[in-house]
């Protein structure tokens, strides 16, 4: 059988079997949730966008005040040396890194003798089928139970985990997150919407993840002179959409067509992926066989 998480791993500076990789019970990541992460898909054996992956890990670290474990050379350098073990040709790149393992529970920052914790690891990139993406997925909405800093890519993702397995139970692949009246993502996603051929995307403040996704839409959006406005997105507005997708290193971009089981979009549209999402789709599988598997 085909592992999902290729050997070696690398945990703290070194590359061992996931078998023999240990962590400390008291590691701060397993006691407060006190860790970042990032993941970094690969094509045809190249990481995408790896230098905007390493720049929002580092202002995550900043973000909760924590030293960055590597360099940028270094952290490309396990990235690479992961990729090229692994059996795959696309693959997902986890990073995660945490506030180490203190000799007691303290739930102010241990002394500065406390390593840190840095964990990565390679699996094979599972994408979207040719099936599921024709019918489109179903999504719920449910209100944003998060903390205040959702731009930072960090492991507390208790409420992200409770919102997306409420999405499951109820038969779907989604759950928006609506605060104050307002849709800002996905549990683990960005969310679009189309409003008569406008593409709308919710604003980078810090109540959303800065999706790295989501700003290669925006430049495809731009490239191909499609219609765009970034503002905030209403409740309201999510429900009226012709069109609402999501978008996500391992979703890539994906249409909703249910939402609270209600179709999504009128006429002969209503229920189905929408034209601008299919053309999305097209120019982004273009891009990554163009310049995402030359690195
Ligand atoms: N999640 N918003 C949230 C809350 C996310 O967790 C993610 C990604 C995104 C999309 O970001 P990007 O385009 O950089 O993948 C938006 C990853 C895939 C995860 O948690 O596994």
């Amino acid at each position: 059988m085909t592992p999902y998480v290729a050997d070696p791993v690398y945990l703290n500076g070194r590359f061992l079997p996931l078998a023999e990789a240990g962590i400390s019970p008291l590691d701060r990541g397993f006691l407060y949730g006190d860790g970042v992460y990032e993941l970094i898909p690969v094509y045809s054996r190249r990481p995408f966008r790896i230098d905007e992956h390493l720049k929002r890990l580092q202002a995550t670290l900043d973000g909760i005040k924590m030293a960055n474990p590597l360099s940028v050379e270094a952290w490309k350098a396990v990235v690479l040396k992961l990729i090229e073990a692994a059996p795959w040709d696309d693959q997902s790149i986890y990073l995660q890194v945490t506030r180490g393992a203190d000799d007691k529970r303290d739930h102010a920052f241990p002394p500065a003798s406390v390593p840190p914790t840095a964990f990565a690891f390679a699996s094979p990139l599972v994408t979207t089928s040719a099936e599921v993406r024709a019918k489109g997925v179903s999504a719920i909405t449910v209100p944003d139970l998060r903390w205040s800093r959702c731009d930072l890519k960090v492991v507390s993702l208790l409420a992200n985990v409770l919102a997306r397995q409420q999405a499951v139970e109820q038969g779907c692949a989604e759950a928006l997150l609506i605060r104050d009246g307002l849709m800002k993502e996905g549990a683990a996603s960005n969310i679009f919407i189309v409003k008569d051929g406008v593409l709308i995307a919710p604003p980078k403040t810090h109540l959303m993840l800065p999706g790295i996704t989501y700003d290669v839409i925006l430049e495809l959006a731009a490239t191909h002179g499609q219609p765009l406005v970034v503002r905030e997105i209403t409740e309201a507005e999510l429900r009226s959409a012709d069109e609402v997708w999501m978008t996500s290193s391992t979703k890539e971009i994906l249409a909703i067509t249910t939402l609270d089981g209600q179709p999504v979009g009128n006429g002969a549209n209503a229920g189905l992926p929408g034209p601008l999402g299919n053309q999305m789709w097209q120019w982004y599988q273009d891009f990554k066989n163009t310049v995402m598997r030359k690195g």
